[in-house]
């Protein structure tokens, strides 16, 4: 990905209030369902890729996470959630903007529980980005972690904020992430966006192998 992409999501953020984003949830319920089958000591650290203003980020702060990581290409996004969750939670999460096709600081991670991303991977659609994504994934991840991707299902659009996307079904990406992942669990979900149109996803759950 090259600059202009960081300034697409740096122009969407600038323009548009959280809840007018087309993915905007005030719930993640579907996210906290998964994490609700993990085993996940609250000292561990845990991450959402592409955070954008999530309000994942939200939960993970109320159940007490205390190492929690906020990555995203976009550094207005960041701000934004930083300013919404105010001084003192903000001060709870690491913050890094990285692009997670040419991560830096997200490399120097380890022993993550959690690697979290919703509607991030279907972005990336050169083979070498999302190899990019995956060896990273992979370094950062720690043997038993969990790992939660969703994206728009085979069912779902093929665009979102005006960028092609590739979908996926829970084969699909597992396939993906290979024979050191088993995926523990799967669903479709649909996502109403703010202007009632629903958006249909894959949510799945891996823990990667001893
Ligand atoms: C559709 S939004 C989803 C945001 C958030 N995960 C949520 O569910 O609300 C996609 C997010 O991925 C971020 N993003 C896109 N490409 C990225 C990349 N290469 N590296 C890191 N973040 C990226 C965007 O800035 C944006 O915040």
């Amino acid at each position: 990905m090259d600059k202009s992409t960081k300034e697409h999501w740096n122009e969407i953020y600038t323009y548009l209030d959280a809840d007018e984003l087309t993915w905007y949830e005030e719930n993640p319920e579907a996210s906290i369902s998964l994490m609700s089958k993990c085993d996940i000591n609250k000292n561990e650290p845990v991450l959402d890729v592409g955070a954008g203003e999530s309000t994942f980020i939200d939960h993970l702060i109320d159940q007490g996470f205390k190492d929690i990581i906020a990555i995203d290409i976009s550094e207005v996004a960041l701000n934004k959630l930083k300013e919404r969750l105010g001084e003192e939670k903000a001060s709870l999460v690491r913050w890094i903007a990285d692009d997670i096709t040419r991560p830096v600081q997200t490399r120097n991670l380890s022993d993550i529980a959690l690697w979290h991303d919703r509607a991030v991977l279907h972005f990336l659609l050169d083979e070498e980005q999302q190899d990019a994504y995956l060896s990273t994934l992979k370094k950062v991840v720690k043997k038993d972690g969990y790992v939660i991707i969703a994206t728009f299902s085979l069912k779902g659009a093929q665009k979102c904020s005006g960028l092609e996307i590739k979908n996926y079904d829970h084969n699909m990406l597992a396939k993906f992430l290979g024979d050191n992942f088993s995926l523990l669990e799967f669903f479709d979900y649909t996502h109403h966006m703010p202007s009632g149109e629903p958006r249909p996803y894959i949510y799945t759950l891996f823990q990667k192998n001893k």
